[in-house]
């Protein structure tokens, strides 16, 4: 007897490397760390890429280095905390990134306030903003991605990062209500969730996690940071550019509202 026959899962699409040709992608935090590798990455696949910070220098570096390897990135300087402009930035996008972040180590009676409030405005207000801009567009055409870049602290706590934890549980709070807004509208909207990548945010803890835990500088990658993941080393930037650029193919358009995490087995615990 013949087997009824079961529908292929994604229609009559074909496995295929991401074609974003015709795409603006915008990408915050683009000039260094994991929003280069993002912006390369996005560029690679044919992505208009407009590549958002606050580091000049930094943009610059790379719209040359997408040059040459015949991408096109255009930089734009700005400084997120001014929440009306990113807002503006996000309009007429069609992969929106938001992955611009900062860190601050410290136990939270000495955590400053002012610093509380940067962090939140960056990474979780900005990201707001930036969705509220990039909506109108893309629900216009039908089809849109947002990424946010979390992380396991978005998942997870770890001590002494009072603000960077509280905004990344908001921002997936964000993008699950994205995630259902968006549905309709042939948007989607997910995070990834790296443990420590191998970028200047991590180079630049080392010492506040070293004073904050009371131990010598070299023994805080082993003892803190790769602690609870099974797989010890740092992740590579390139490695979550590849899980931002899959949430973009066609594969993925029925991953929404989720969280991918890239952690080495932290959260199996
Ligand atoms: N490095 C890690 O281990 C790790 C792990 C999980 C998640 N993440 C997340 O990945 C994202 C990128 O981190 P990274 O490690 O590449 O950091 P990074 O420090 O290398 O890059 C962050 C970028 O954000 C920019 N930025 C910061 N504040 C800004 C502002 N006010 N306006 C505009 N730009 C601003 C910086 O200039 C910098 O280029 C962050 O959201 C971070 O929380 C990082």
């Amino acid at each position: 007897m013949t087997p009824p026959s079961i529908p292929p899962a994604h229609g009559s699409t074909p496995p295929s490397p991401l074609d974003l040709g015709g795409r603006t992608a915008l990408v915050t935090g683009a000039a260094g760390g994991i929003g280069r590798a993002c912006a390369l990455r996005l560029a690679a696949a044919g992505a208009k890429v407009r590549a958002v910070d606050r580091d000049a220098a930094g943009l610059e570096s790379l719209a040359e280095h997408a040059q040459d390897l015949g991408g096109a990135v255009e930089p734009h300087v700005l400084d997120l905390t001014d929440l009306a402009a990113a807002e503006q930035a996000a309009a007429d996008t069609d992969v929106l990134v938001n992955n611009a972040g900062l860190q601050l180590v410290r136990p939270l009676e000495e955590f400053p306030p002012d610093t509380f409030h940067t962090v939140l405005t960056v990474m979780l207000e900005a990201p707001f903003r930036l969705i509220r801009g990039a909506l109108p567009h893309m629900y216009g055409q039908g089809w849109g991605r947002i990424v946010n870049v979390s992380s396991v602290h978005g998942l997870r706590a770890s001590a002494f990062k009072s603000a960077y934890v509280a905004a990344k549980h908001g921002l997936e709070g964000l993008s699950k209500v994205a995630a259902l807004e968006g549905a309709s509208h042939g948007v989607t909207s997910n995070c990834v969730n790296p443990g420590y990548v191998r970028t200047p945010l991590v180079e630049k803890q080392l010492a506040d996690q070293a004073r904050a835990h009371g131990i010598p500088e070299e023994r805080v990658l082993a003892e803190v940071m790769l602690q609870d993941s099974a797989v010890k080393r740092l992740i590579e930037p390139e490695e979550v550019a590849e899980a931002v650029a899959y949430l973009c193919t066609p594969q993925a358009s029925f991953v929404t509202g989720t969280s991918l995490v890239i952690d080495g087995g932290w959260t199996a615990h």
